[in-house]
């Protein structure tokens, strides 16, 4: 197993994410402990990009629980419907959000958290977690984001859960 990142600071995000995906794959084909490859999958994103926060819900039935993520303390518990991650599940779509102030519902675990994408991860056609990852500037998500996240949730539907 790879124990550091190559990364190229100076890349754009596309070749960023076009480095770290095939990576971040290294890292956790070999290994069956989902928690193990979740924590490592929010280190990489966030150890890649410097995110202000990255992580997972994952759907425990009643609610979306807070699972392995890097960043400050968060909600633990969102209801299905609730807040982006909430939006995300019950859409079943990825959600940009520009500025979490005009998001109506948004859940703020930290006021320094600006805008979001939460990105739903699915496995035999239902979303089993979502992943969010939060910035501390506005706007900061876009369509390459989008791109990249859903191929990685592609990728842990497919071998990881
Ligand atoms: N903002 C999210 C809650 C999770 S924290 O950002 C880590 C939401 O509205 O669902």
């Amino acid at each position: 197993m790879a124990e550091t990142l190559l990364l190229d600071q100076t890349a754009t995000k596309a070749e960023k994410y076009e480095t770290l995906l095939p990576q971040i794959q290294a890292l956790t084909l070999g290994e069956t402990d989902l928690i193990a490859n979740l924590a490592n999958i929010a280190a990489a994103l966030k150890q890649g990009f410097g995110f202000f926060w990255v992580g997972f819900y994952l759907d425990r039935g009643k609610e979306l629980v807070l699972g392995p993520f890097q960043g400050t303390i968060a909600c633990v518990r969102i209801a299905h419907q609730a807040g982006v991650c909430g939006a995300a599940y019950s859409t079943q779509k990825t959600i940009i959000v520009a500025d979490v102030d005009q998001f109506d519902g948004h859940i703020a675990c930290s006021s320094d958290s600006k805008s979001e994408i939460v990105v739903p991860i699915f496995k035999d056609g239902k979303v089993v977690m979502v992943l969010d990852v939060d910035s501390e500037h506005l706007n900061h998500f876009d369509e390459t984001d989008k791109v990249y996240l859903e191929k990685l949730a592609e990728f842990m539907g497919k071998n990881l859960l």
